[in-house]
């Protein structure tokens, strides 16, 4: 089954993305992690992918599509988090999905997670200071990895990273309902009653 995770930026994407590999044993591949991963390396493309991430602007579709598509070739199974959120993005991908989980949030929340969010540096597992904090206090529950605080956490890329999504990402989530594939899920809720809902669609 190949599935889409697609919401505002702190709607839960890549909790549920990793509560759901951790649950179906299915990959999940993160868009930003993937171009965080890049950053790290510190190549001339990871450095003009930091550019575009801490300034909250989207990276060049080709430069998504052609990680993305490199990373699923041949998989039967996966989770996407993140991709395809523009409408070239979606032409250039080219995979049939089988569901687009949408999960909305309203944006006063969404803002709230994003400033109390932590990450872990090694396996990018999310936690939040309040609604999800990690056994011990800075470090990652799984790898004992040190959390961070991602750089586009500023208040100016958050607004830049809202207004993409409604102007590049609203309409991927209407061709995606045309389409008839889109299940929409109220991310306005705890983490747990989210999830009772987005696993109720899980069938491998
Ligand atoms: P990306 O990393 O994808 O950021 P985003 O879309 O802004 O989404 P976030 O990761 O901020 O939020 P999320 O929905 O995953 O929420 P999370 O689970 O962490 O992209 C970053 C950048 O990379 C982009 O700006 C762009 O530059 C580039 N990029 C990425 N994809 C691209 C693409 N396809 N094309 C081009 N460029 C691309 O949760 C947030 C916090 O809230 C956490 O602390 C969590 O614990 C907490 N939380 C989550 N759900 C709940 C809940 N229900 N109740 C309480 N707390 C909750």
């Amino acid at each position: 089954m190949k599935i889409a995770l697609l919401g505002p930026p702190g709607a839960g994407k890549g909790t549920f993305a990793q509560m759901l590999e951790d649950e179906f044993k299915v990959k999940r591949f993160v868009m930003g992690d993937l171009l965080r991963e890049e950053v790290k390396k510190k190549t001339k493309l990871g450095k003009e992918i930091k550019n575009y991430i801490d300034n909250g602007v989207l990276v060049p579709d080709e430069i998504a599509c052609n990680i993305m598509r490199r990373k699923i070739k041949g998989k039967k199974n996966y989770i996407l988090d993140g991709f395809p959120r523009t409408l070239l993005q979606v032409k250039s991908f080219k995979e049939d999905l089988d569901k687009v989980i949408y999960i909305t949030t309203k944006n006063e929340i969404a803002i709230s997670r994003l400033a109390g969010r932590r990450q872990c540096s090694k396996c990018h597992r999310v936690y939040h200071i309040k609604t999800n904090p990690p056994k011990e206090d800075g470090k990652c529950d799984f790898c004992k990895s040190k959390l961070y605080i991602r750089t586009d956490e500023t208040e100016e890329a958050i607004k830049q990273r809202l207004e993409n999504y409604k102007k590049e990402t609203e309409p991927v989530i209407e061709y995606y309902k045309k389409k008839k594939i889109l299940v929409e899920i109220n991310g306005n809720r705890s983490i747990k009653e989210v999830y009772e809902d987005i696993r109720k669609l899980f069938k491998w």
